[in-house]
């Protein structure tokens, strides 16, 4: 009978999976692993701790409905989603606009809107329009592109958080002769990522503040071409070097423009920003975006869900007095 130490047991559990017939599945196990088992080693993990740790990652799947996605959201504050994002983006076979997160309020059944039109209900006060062009990487126009755009309501939440059972802010659009995109939105805010949840209480523990940089959401693709799930963050916000799910990149950053020669709605501030597009490859048979709908992960109803709830009022009055610019109106309405 052979005795097991902390330095022979990490063996004993590959060997024993070796039999896995799937040879991917077989890599990743063992080297998951092999991590943990070595993380459990380098910080000498206690029993209690490890308990803890059980009971933090059985709440993140408790959160979990088909309109929250907690584990997406652990995986997005520790960076794991950046990582993976920035890797797939790496294998892609022509230079072309960077990935970003895909996050966890996009929305599968989004309205489509012809060219120019407004996502946003209630656009009074901070009408903005969006522009440019959608091109392959050698800068041939893709016209029929689709434009899936999706950002917060000039509130600073994003509609499934306040209503699951209404779109807002999110729209689908297609790109002209040209391969020419125009949207008609509000300026995004940036906002706290859902801090109600054990993903929130690990942040706060940590002492981060736990905002996004004000940001709008591409989704694009094509026939042929790999699609590009990426972000467009507003040029001049705070927390553009310190995102808190690691997603705000210098390539990303655009500009508000009062008046834009070049934007065809004279009259509305506007962002310009031309996409290109990699030339699909084998990698591309399979998704490339590290999130999804959460719809599509926990099944149910969507419509009778909770929304998410809000930040704790501590954190949320303290900040509000601290950025009173960024958050003006994030806490409206409550
Ligand atoms: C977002 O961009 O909407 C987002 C991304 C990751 C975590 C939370 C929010
Ligand atoms: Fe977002």
């Amino acid at each position: 009978m052979r005795a097991y130490t902390p330095e022979t047991i990490t063996d004993a559990v590959i060997e024993q999976m070796s039999t896995t017939p799937d040879p991917r599945m077989k890599e990743i196990m063992e080297s998951a692993v092999r991590h943990l088992h070595a993380f459990a080693r380098e910080v000498n993990l206690t029993p209690a701790e490890w308990i803890k740790g059980i009971e933090f990652m059985t709440k993140v799947g408790q959160m979990c409905t088909p309109a929250r996605q907690e584990f997406i959201l652990l995986s997005d504050t520790i960076g794991l989603s950046a990582l993976v994002n920035i890797m797939h983006d790496k294998t892609k076979v022509e230079e072309a606009t960077s990935a970003s997160l895909l996050g966890p309020f996009f929305r599968e059944q989004t309205p489509k809107f012809e060219p120019g039109a407004q996502i946003a209900k209630n656009a009074e006060g901070s009408e903005l329009a969006l522009f440019g062009r959608i091109s392959s990487a050698k800068g041939e126009p893709l016209p029929g592109a689709q434009v899936t755009v999706w950002q917060t309501a000039a509130d600073g939440r994003y509609d499934i958080q306040t209503d699951a059972s209404t779109m807002d802010c999110r729209g689908v659009f297609t790109t002209d002769a040209e391969g020419r995109y125009l949207v008609r939105t509000v300026r995004p805010l940036g906002y706290y990522i859902p801090l109600d949840g054990p993903v929130g209480g690990m942040v706060q523990a940590q002492r981060r503040h736990g905002m996004r940089p004000a940001h709008i959401h591409f989704l694009i693709s094509a026939p042929g071409y790999r699609e590009l799930t990426t972000a467009l963050y507003i040029a001049g916000d705070a927390h553009l070097e310190d995102d808190v799910v690691f997603g705000a990149s210098g390539d990303l950053v655009a500009e508000i423009k009062e008046a834009d020669p070049a934007c065809p709605i004279a009259s509305l501030p506007s962002v310009h920003f031309d996409f290109s597009l990699s030339r699909e490859s084998v990698a591309d048979k399979l998704t490339g975006r590290v999130g999804a709908d959460p719809g599509q992960i926990t099944a149910g109803d969507v419509a009778a869900e909770k929304p998410y709830g809000s930040p704790p009022p501590g954190l949320a009055a303290e900040a509000e007095t601290k950025k009173g610019g960024i958050l003006a109106g994030l806490f409206r309405g409550r």
